[in-house]
C-alpha cells in the first residue's frame, strides 16, 4: 500500500514510518519539523519506498494514497502551549485536510487521539465510553479540546460521508527518539539523571501515570488499522500504573549517579491519575503491551546516552 503519515518525523511517527516500510509499504511522511527532526527519519531516506515532504498540515495537501495516519501535532505541554492557537489549528484544520483527502481518494484514515480527551478523569481507569472531565478554558485546553474536536470531525465524516475512519486514544508512550527537552516525565527524568542533575517531581509525586513502550503502541496502531470490526475510539496504552516517585527511583537505579529527587509546585490542571482500560483492544486486536517498564526504560536510556 501507499501510506501517508503526517507528523512522520516525530517520535511516534518515525517509528510508525519504519514499521510500515518494514511491512513492505510505500510511505510518504509529511512534517513541518516543529517538534520533529530530520534525524529521526535520516536512516529511512535511502529507502526508495520512503519520501519526506516538509509541509504544514494546516495547508491542504493531495496524494494518491490507500491509507492516512494523522499524527501531526505537538504532544508535550511546553510544545503545545508554545503557540496554543497554532496547536488548535493543527488539530482541527489538519484533521479537516486529512479527512478531505481521505474522502477524495477513498483512503482509510487514522487519528492519533489522546488520553487527554478524558481530562482530569473522575472515572478510573478510563474506558472508551467515558466522556471525560476537561477544562475548556485552561492552559491545556488548546491540546485537549483540539483533539476532542478532531475526534468529532472524524465521526462526522464517518456518519456524513461513510468515511473509513480509525480513532485511537494514546496513553503516555515513551522510547527512543523522544525529544530530549520536551518536558515529558520519562525523558525529563532520564536526561536529568544522565546529566547528574536532580530529578524534578511536580507535587508530592503520588500522582500516577501509565507508560507504554513505543514498539507496543505501534503494533497496536497497525493491528487496529488492519481490522474492520470497529472504527474506535479505542484506548491503547499500558495499564501498569506507577507513581512519579516510583518512576524517578527506577530511573535513578538504572542510570546510576548521584542525582537527588526534588519537588516543585504542581502545574494547573495536572491530572491526578491516568490509566487506560484496554479491554476493547485486548478483545478486538488481541493486543496488550509486552515490554515491561524496566526493560523499556533501559532501551530509552541507551538512546539518550547518545544524545546527552
Ligand atoms: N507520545 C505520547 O505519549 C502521545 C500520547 C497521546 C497522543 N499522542 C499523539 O501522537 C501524535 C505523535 O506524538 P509524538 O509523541 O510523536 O510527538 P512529536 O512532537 O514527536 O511528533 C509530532 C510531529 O508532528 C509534527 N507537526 C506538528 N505540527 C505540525 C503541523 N502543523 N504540520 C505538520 N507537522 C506537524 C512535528 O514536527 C512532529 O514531528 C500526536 O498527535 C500526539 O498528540 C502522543
Amino acid at each position: 500500500m501507499r501510506i501517508l503519515v503526517t507528523g512522520g518525523a516525530g517520535f511516534l511517527g518515525s517509528h510508525l514510518c519504519e514499521r510500515l516500510l518494514n511491512d513492505g509499504n510505500e510511505v510518504i511522511c509529511i512534517d513541518n519539523l516543529f517538534t520533529g527532526q530530520k534525524a529521526n527519519v535520516a536512516h529511512l531516506r535511502e529507502n526508495p519506498n520512503f519520501e519526506f515532504v516538509r509541509h504544514d498540515i494546516i495547508d491542504p495537501f493531495k496524494y494518491e494514497v490507500d491509507q492516512i495516519y494523522n499524527l501531526a501535532c505537538p504532544a508535550s505541554p511546553p510544545h503545545y502551549q508554545y503557540n496554543p492557537i497554532k496547536t488548535i489549528k493543527t488539530s482541527v484544520q489538519g484533521a479537516i485536510n486529512c479527512l478531505g483527502l481521505a474522502k477524495r481518494v477513498k483512503a482509510r484514515v487514522f487519528q492519533a487521539s489522546t488520553s487527554e480527551v478524558y481530562g482530569d478523569p473522575i472515572v478510573h481507569p478510563q474506558p472508551e465510553s467515558y466522556w471525560g472531565n476537561v477544562n475548556p478554558i485552561g492552559r491545556r485546553s488548546c491540546y485537549d479540546e483540539g483533539k476532542r474536536c478532531a475526534e468529532t470531525l472524524f465521526f462526522d465524516y464517518h456518519r456524513e460521508h461513510n468515511l473509513d475512519i480509525r480513532v485511537i486514544r494514546i496513553f503516555n508512550t515513551y522510547g527512543p527518539r523522544m525529544h530530549p527537552n520536551d518536558g515529558r516525565v520519562v525523558s525529563n527524568f532520564i536526561v536529568q539523571a544522565l546529566k547528574g542533575e536532580d530529578l524534578t517531581i511536580y507535587g508530592d509525586g503520588t500522582q500516577t501515570r501509565s507508560f507504554c513502550y513505543v514498539d507496543d503502541l505501534i503494533e497496536g496502531f497497525v493491528r487496529f488499522m488492519a481490522q474492520t470490526e470497529i472504527v474506535g475510539p479505542m484506548n491503547l496504552g499500558n495499564p501498569g500504573e506507577f507513581t512519579m516517585l516510583q518512576l524517578a527511583e527506577l530511573t535513578l537505579k538504572l542510570v546510576g549517579g548521584k542525582s537527588q529527587i526534588v519537588h516543585r509546585p504542581l502545574p494547573a490542571d495536572d491530572p491526578r491519575q491516568r490509566r487506560p482500560d484496554i479491554t476493547l483492544a485486548k478483545r478486538v486486536l488481541n493486543w496488550e503491551p509486552q515490554v515491561p517498564l524496566e526493560e523499556g526504560l533501559k532501551r530509552a536510556i541507551t538512546y539518550f546516552r547518545t544524545k546527552v
